[in-house]
């Protein structure tokens, strides 16, 4: 079958790459989509049960390292646009192992930059059509103040409000032309990264483009980060590790929302630039927290303030970033793209998700969907 655009996705089985395939191989059956995913521990196949079996879905078991092996894909499937999610993606695994976040993030990415240029320059038409699309963090701008006045609540408000409101405070947000000041090993990592991106378009005239998001959150999360972690160890009663004070800020955006982005930006973006995506969502981790706990507790039956007693203060992490917060008011401005859900909703829907959905926690905790994989597609 001749398809319309044969769309290579990296990092497919993870957490934001399983949204970003079922999306497209849903809306877009005229497309090929060749997920790519080495299946690392954060890779997991049940992430896209429903859509395996679509005629325009393909997946590949490959490490992006691996250049002679890109270089084959990209021929084999003759790729025209790349969405480049795979990554090591956990900050506190990249401050016990650096190395494998420099190999994957950067060398990874080269090699996967090296490839699409090799294979596109060898075509007739070259870049006409093509589009290289790297997806990356709000993190490579470093660290904001947070200088909310005592007894500023967090703003559990309007995506519009909330803009406003930290305004109204004095307090910076990260845009599209803040300086790239990254402080863990994933964060610096995934700013050479994307240096090499835009490196390939400024060099050889690739079609590139670059988004810095800021945290997600939702189904298929893997539970070493905050929100789904919570929400497991709360269902199994174990502590809930509160870094630091829970004093440090993040802004969350919904899963979905950040696909939806994506597919809003893949396709109209303009090449060479970049965009920032947020859900002008921040919380401090502890308001967050006790919103998991109260939405947990009353899904489970429980009394109000029934888990509180689960919070665990312990030593904050190296180098933790205090507070990050994303301006996205340039894509909502030149494309239109705005966040659909309030948070209330997501943290909703993403708490009756995890709690429904207990098989897949317990599967990805015990590390065995690792074995049956492997039976599938040999050993990593
Ligand atoms: P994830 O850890 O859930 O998934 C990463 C995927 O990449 C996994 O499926 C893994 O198997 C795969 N992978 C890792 N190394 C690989 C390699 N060498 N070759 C091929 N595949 C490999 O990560 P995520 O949270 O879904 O993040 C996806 C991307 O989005 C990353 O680039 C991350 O930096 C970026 N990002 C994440 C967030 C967030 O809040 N999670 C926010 C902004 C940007
Ligand atoms: P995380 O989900 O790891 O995302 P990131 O570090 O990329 O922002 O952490 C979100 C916030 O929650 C961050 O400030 C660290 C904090 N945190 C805890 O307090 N305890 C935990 O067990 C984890 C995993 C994170």
């Amino acid at each position: 079958m001749e398809f319309k655009r044969n769309i290579l996705i990296t990092g497919g089985a993870g957490f934001i790459g399983s949204h970003v395939v079922r999306l497209f191989a849903t809306k877009y059956p005229d497309y090929r989509i060749v997920n790519l995913d080495k299946l690392t521990y954060a890779g997991n196949l049940a992430n896209l049960k429903d859509i395996e079996g679509k005629t325009n879905y393909t997946f590949v078991k490959a490490d992006i390292c691996d250049f002679d092996k890109m270089m084959a894909l990209m021929s084999q499937y003759r790729i025209d646009g790349i969405i480049h999610l795979a990554a090591e993606s956990h900050v506190d695994r990249s401050i016990k192992d650096p190395f494998t976040f420099a190999r994957t993030n950067v060398m990874g990415t080269l090699s996967l930059l090296q490839a699409a240029k090799l294979y596109w320059e060898s075509l007739p038409e070259k870049y006409d059509g093509k589009r290289f699309y790297h997806i990356s963090t709000d993190e490579v701008y470093g660290a904001l103040e947070l200088t909310a006045p005592e007894g500023v609540e967090s703003p559990f408000t309007t995506k519009a409000s909330s803009l406003e409101h930290h305004q109204a405070y004095g307090r910076e947000f990260f845009t599209e032309t803040t300086k790239y000041d990254p402080h863990s090993p994933y964060s610096a990592s995934k700013a050479s990264s994307d240096h090499f991106v835009r490196a390939f378009h400024d060099t050889y005239g690739m079609p590139t483009i670059v988004t810095n998001c800021s945290n997600n959150y939702g189904p298929y999360q893997f539970p070493e980060k905050l929100i789904p972690l919570f929400i497991n160890n709360i269902r199994h009663r174990k502590p809930l590790p509160v870094y630091g004070k829970g004093e440090n800020v993040r802004d969350w955006l919904y899963v979905e929302d950040h696909a939806r982005a994506i597919d809003t930006i893949f396709h109209n973006g303009k090449t060479a630039d970049t965009y920032n995506i947020g859900g002008f969502n921040e919380w401090k981790n502890i308001d967050l927290i006790k919103v998991i706990i109260k939405t947990v507790d009353r899904m489970l039956g429980n009394p109000e303030g029934y888990s509180l007693g689960l919070i665990t203060y312990v030593t904050d992490r190296q180098g933790h970033d205090l507070r990050y917060a994303i301006d996205s008011r340039k894509i909502q401005r030149e494309l239109g793209w705005e966040p659909s859900l309030q948070f209330e909703e997501g943290i909703e829907k993403t708490v009756r998700w995890y709690l429904d959905n207990q098989e897949w926690l317990d599967l990805v905790t015990s590390g065995e969907y690792q074995t049956y994989y492997d039976k599938m597609y040999g050993n990593r």
